[in-house]
């Protein structure tokens, strides 16, 4: 892992272990990707300002996330599919965010589900919700996640239609991989992987595949949602949410000021602004485009999250200079699982926390409270 020396290194390992499907389904945006490539060319475009000689050797990284103590202003966010990415993908996230100091987010979509990590694990969870049909599975999978003792709900706003990503459906993505000749080719030449996975405890979504009549066989994410998840969605349904989780809400997905300020007086702990990775609406402003006007208009009410496109340290700098009081990050460590498993996150992590540390002694800052707007240039 040591020549691994940033997350392109990682992307690289990964594209080369892991099955085509697999790795262009995280790596996908939406239809024709332009907010998949707004979200990385809008924050590399924000340049930081220089300061020298004013003494940052006592520097530190750590911060509070919700209240709680946190390594870095990371979080690692929800993917579906991890025990795809390399067997029992979502247990060895976890372990190495919680070795590095920062919470890790299990999706609904995962292959592990939330008691299978809770076993395998020592501290607490965030567990994400996606809202189905059935409301009495939603309501039993809350109280699974509570009885999990998972620290916060993220409540996933932006996805009650899939926004269409054309290599999934070019691969034929589906959980366990399709037996097609190309994917048989594919997987050959991939025996760490193979092996891994067959290791791994489960080959289907664990949180939801028996749990729902009449989805037993289904092994298709874009079924999955299109069957189950209820596009009648709405703020009424965050109330009802709230009244069955005890703890920590997190609205994710949201990207208007609009409905920044109606997410504020909703009750929740949080809201991640997010364009889901540029997975969702194409056409759509960059994240970054879109934090620092709902910072203005709720920051002081509701803590602000941010994600889409962070890929370093700088990255995360950037954002908090916006405004984020933190970043979650998908693809960053999902290349690191695919190139090397728990070694391979631990290592995209530790990445991100270096080049944090860097800037903030280049950019003449002792604590991520002091990253500002003043430690930017005008954006
Ligand atoms: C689901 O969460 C996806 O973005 O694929």
């Amino acid at each position: 892992m040591k020549t691994m020396t940033c997350i392109e290194d990682l992307r690289q390992a990964a594209r080369r272990k892991v099955p085509r499907a697999f790795f262009d389904y995280a790596e996908s945006g939406s239809y024709s990707e332009q907010t998949l490539n707004a979200n990385r060319a809008d924050l590399e475009r924000i340049r930081l300002r220089q300061r020298v000689l004013s003494d940052v050797s006592h520097r530190t990284t750590k911060t509070a996330i919700l209240g709680e103590p946190a390594a870095l202003p990371l979080v690692l966010a929800p993917i579906g599919l991890c025990g795809m990415q390399h067997g029992d993908g979502e247990i060895l996230a976890c372990r190495a965010a919680q070795a590095a100091g920062i919470p890790f987010t299990l999706s609904t979509m995962s292959i592990c589900s939330i008691e299978d990590v809770a076993a395998a694990v020592d501290k607490p969870f965030w567990f994400q919700l996606y809202v189905m049909r059935d409301r009495g599975f939603i309501r039993a999978l809350i109280e699974r996640a509570a009885a999990a003792k998972c620290s916060a709900l993220v409540l996933t706003v932006d996805l009650q239609v899939l926004g269409q990503r054309h290599r999934d459906i070019k691969n034929g993505l589906s959980v366990p991989p399709e037996l097609r000749i190309n994917n048989l080719i594919d997987i050959a030449t991939k025996p760490a992987w193979a092996a891994s996975v067959l290791r791994g405890k489960r080959k289907t979504f664990g949180n939801i595949a028996g749990h729902i009549r009449g989805m037993e066989n289904v092994n298709t994410l874009s079924v999955w949602i299109a069957g189950q998840f209820d596009p009648a969605l709405n703020w009424k349904d965050v109330e009802w949410i709230k009244s069955l989780w005890p703890g920590k809400l997190i609205l994710k997905g949201i990207l208007d000021v609009e409905d920044a300020r109606i997410a504020a007086k909703a009750g929740a702990a949080a809201l991640v602004v997010s364009n889901h990775g540029g997975r969702q609406l194409d056409g759509a402003p960059s994240s970054i485009a879109m934090l620092p006007p709902i910072v203005e208009a709720v920051g002081s009410d509701i803590e602000i999250m941010f994600d889409g496109g962070i890929r370093s340290g700088q990255d995360v700098f950037r954002a908090l200079a916006l405004g984020a009081r933190a970043c979650l990050s998908g693809r960053a460590y999902v290349y690191g699982l695919g190139a090397g498993g728990e070694a391979g996150v631990a290592r995209a992590i530790e990445i991100i926390r270096n080049e944090l540390d860097v800037t903030m002694a280049l950019t003449g800052v002792n604590s991520i409270a002091e990253i500002d707007r003043g430690t930017v240039n005008a954006v």
